[in-house]
């Protein structure tokens, strides 16, 4: 069905274009357009179900106002409250957002940012995969706007929003220590992300400061599924390697995977081990045994990464970026 454009409705209303552009530009008050002609172009436009060339509209005005978000699991309550914000913030500044998964794969978020720039996205945020350094280069060598988001690459200068991670694994891991434990495990995530480097070095930070040996078969490295954290629990449990009497997992879906493990094995909490987790879930405050948890300020953190951007693209000649670092809160369950 052939596109309806301003010509059609101005040749079926009797006035002229530029009456027609200014009606639907929600500008008949500034020219003094009668009521009666707006009414009718208004009518006709939605008889005709107009829509706007966005195409023509991004020529004439250099941008789409839309924005790309990718985040590596949208499968993960962190990530789809984070995307939630970043759209009612930008709806509200009318942007419109393009959401996309990269599944914590390198390729796949390479694909999107080509994707999301040949749909001339205004600017893109991005909790990048742990390999995708060169996609961002990229970005940056062709002052594409974009912020990061969750991780950052700490050698690179970008604009980014993260947490103090190293300080909510530290915190973890001596809530386990004060608590009377001496071998404390940790299920770390995937290796070299961002989020579970920063995590890991917490947990030895804690370990050091309070006088116990980092053991390195207590050190489980996974991805960041409820799978592996199932798996990685009950290899630490079932006696093959130390026996550990606590475990911090590195995030929401290994704490789950975690518990599932202790459920299956038969293992009562707090007599036989204690699981403590980076993330909230809302069901965690359900749990009648004592547990702890990281609580990241998610929708902050959205929040932020969606101004810094909005501030970029308003002054797309300012190369000063800088991390934003949001702080995070033990909650104790007891
Ligand atoms: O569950 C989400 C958290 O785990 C995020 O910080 C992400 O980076 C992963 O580490």
């Amino acid at each position: 069905m052939k596109r309806v454009s301003m010509k059609n409705i101005a040749s079926l209303s009797g006035v002229s274009r530029t009456v027609v552009s200014r009606v639907l530009n929600n500008k008949a008050d500034e020219y003094r357009i009668s009521k009666d002609t707006k009414n009718k172009i208004l009518k006709l436009a939605k008889k005709l179900k107009y829509q706007p060339n966005q195409l023509a509209l991004a020529l004439k005005l250099g941008r789409t106002n839309t924005i790309g978000l990718i985040v590596s699991d949208i499968t993960n309550p962190f990530f789809s409250t984070i995307a939630k914000c970043i759209e009612d913030f930008l709806n509200r500044a009318n942007y419109s957002l393009i959401i996309c998964n990269s599944n914590e794969k390198c390729e796949k978020e390479t694909e999107y940012i080509s994707l999301l720039k040949q749909k001339n996205v205004d600017g893109i945020i991005i909790s990048p995969t742990q390999n995708s350094s060169d996609g961002i280069k990229e970005l940056l060598h062709e002052r594409y706007p974009f912020v990061l988001i969750d991780r950052c690459f700490q050698k690179m200068d970008t604009n980014c929003v993260t947490v103090d991670n190293r300080k909510g694994a530290y915190d973890l891991t001596k809530y386990l220590i004060d608590r009377g434990h001496c071998f404390v495990a940790h299920i770390a995530g995937i290796k070299k992300t961002y989020t579970a480097s920063e995590r890991l070095k917490g947990y030895k930070q804690a370990l050091k400061e309070n006088g116990l040996k980092y053991r390195k078969k207590l050190v489980k490295h996974t991805d960041f599924s409820i799978e592996e954290g199932y798996k990685a629990a009950r290899d630490l449990l079932s006696g093959k390697t130390e026996k550990a009497t606590a475990i911090f997992c590195a995030n929401n879906k290994l704490t789950i995977g975690a518990l599932q493990a202790v459920s299956n094995m038969k293992l009562k909490i707090p007599d036989d081990i204690e699981i403590v987790g980076f993330d909230e879930i809302n069901l965690y405050r359900l749990f009648t045994f004592p547990f702890a948890f990281i609580q990241q300020p998610a929708e902050e953190m959205g929040k932020r990464a969606s101004e810094i951007l909005l501030e970029q693209l308003k002054n797309k000649d300012s190369h000063k970026f800088k991390q934003t670092i949001l702080k995070t809160k033990l909650i104790c369950i007891e």
